[in-house]
């Protein structure tokens, strides 16, 4: 058996889920490590909260091995719209972002421009199928525009932005802020093509919350002001009284407080189970898995309103049909977990999602009607 064929196999959850934009259930890996360090952090040992403590280095380590990145530019996260947070209260200028953005960004920028007493504005731009192309971004260029905070794969729409040709537009100088939360560990790109990557290992990494992660290149780390630095965020090493000292220069600096051992623990098993499966292997099976999805929704004349080319999608499906709250309780009954937003349904495969899973679904709209569900 291969490292992929093994992580394939940790997929042991009952069939019907396909809801991993929204949570991705715990890997058992994962779980084996939240058990196996709740006794360690127990005991009280110093040694063996240090062992425990080692995870977080790791997880560094990891998240910047996926990117190509040295880990002290990375920084662990409660969350990843707190490493936004980081990012964007730190910028001056005009800033780019779609109107539709995950609220981690859009209201994120917002907040920070009203913290900011008028050195950043949100430049929005409201692109068509809330696609962030090169051009929409083009379109919005000036001057002023310091930076883009966009999504790598859009929550509704599963659009996957192409990196390399946002940076082409923005040019050298100016900042690519990217939400990877629906792309890191099973996407492969050109990650170092952006300035900030900020994701979070509770859904395709399957490790739970409080594993957000952010990643500061130089010329971030040069041009975004550390201020939300905290107690962690200095050049001190350890406590220090009776001063105040200056951020750090690593990514250090964009951190509050101790990262919570057990949640560092769980993203860097997750995230070592992930290298061990290789990036590349999980896209290309997932890309398969997507495809089956598409052509069941084709076959039942269902209308599909995210990307159809393998380089524009990752592992979202948004499905438009005729009466979605229809389609949506039929599928609830027949144990399907999707997420239901609105006109579409979201369908969300991992890479290790069973053909039980994919047979279920299908059966699920045929046997409901699929007359019903068309849009024609
Ligand atoms: C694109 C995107 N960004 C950010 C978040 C929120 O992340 P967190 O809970 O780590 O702040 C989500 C959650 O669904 C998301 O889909």
């Amino acid at each position: 058996m291969s490292t992929f064929d093994e992580y394939l196999a940790t997929f042991v959850g009952e069939p019907g889920y396909l809801n991993w934009a929204a949570f991705g259930p715990l890997a058992p890996s994962v779980r084996e490590e939240v058990f196996a360090d709740a006794d360690l952090l127990g005991s009280g040992r110093p040694s063996s909260v240090a062992l425990v403590a080692e995870r977080i280095g790791q997880a560094q380590e990891l998240v910047a091995g996926l990117i190509g990145a040295d880990a002290a530019e990375v920084a662990l996260q409660p969350s990843s719209t707190q490493g936004l947070m980081h990012a964007l209260y730190g910028l001056g200028g005009h800033v780019i972002a779609s109107t539709g953005e995950f609220p981690s960004v859009s209201l994120t920028l917002e907040r920070a421009a009203q913290a900011s007493a008028g050195a950043l504005t949100p430049r929005w731009i409201t692109p068509v199928d809330l696609r962030v192309t090169p051009e929409a971004v083009a379109e919005a260029l000036d001057d002023d525009v310091t930076a883009l905070a966009v999504s790598h794969v859009d929550f509704r729409t599963g659009y996957r932005a192409d990196l390399a040709a946002l940076r082409d537009v923005l040019g050298p100088d100016r900042l690519l802020i990217v939400d990877a939360v629906q792309s890191f560990g099973v996407i492969e790109d050109d990650y170092s093509a952006a300035d900030v990557v900020v994701g979070h290992g509770y859904k395709w990494l399957r490790t739970g919350r409080g594993t957000g992660f952010a990643w500061f290149s130089s010329r971030a780390r040069e041009r975004i002001a550390p201020v939300l630095s905290g107690i962690t965020g200095t050049v001190a090493e350890g406590l220090f009284v009776d001063a105040l000292p200056v951020p750090a220069a690593s990514a250090q600096a964009y951190t509050v407080s101790y990262p919570d051992h057990l949640a560092a623990a769980r993203l860097a098993v997750g995230l070592g189970d992930v290298q061990g499966a290789e990036v590349s292997l999980i896209e290309a099976r997932l890309a398969e898995r997507v495809d089956t999805v598409i052509e069941i929704a084709d076959r039942h004349g269902i209308a599909v309103h995210s990307p159809r080319e393998r380089e524009s999608r990752a592992g979202i499906v948004a499905l438009a049909p005729a009466d979605p709250a229809r389609l949506a309780a039929a599928l609830a009954n027949a144990g399907i977990v999707v997420t239901a937003r609105g006109e579409t349904l979201r369908i969300a495969p991992h890479a290790g999602t069973d053909d039980e899973t994919l047979r279920m679904l299908d059966d699920a709209i045929a046997a409901a009607g699929n007359e019903t569900f068309t849009s024609a």
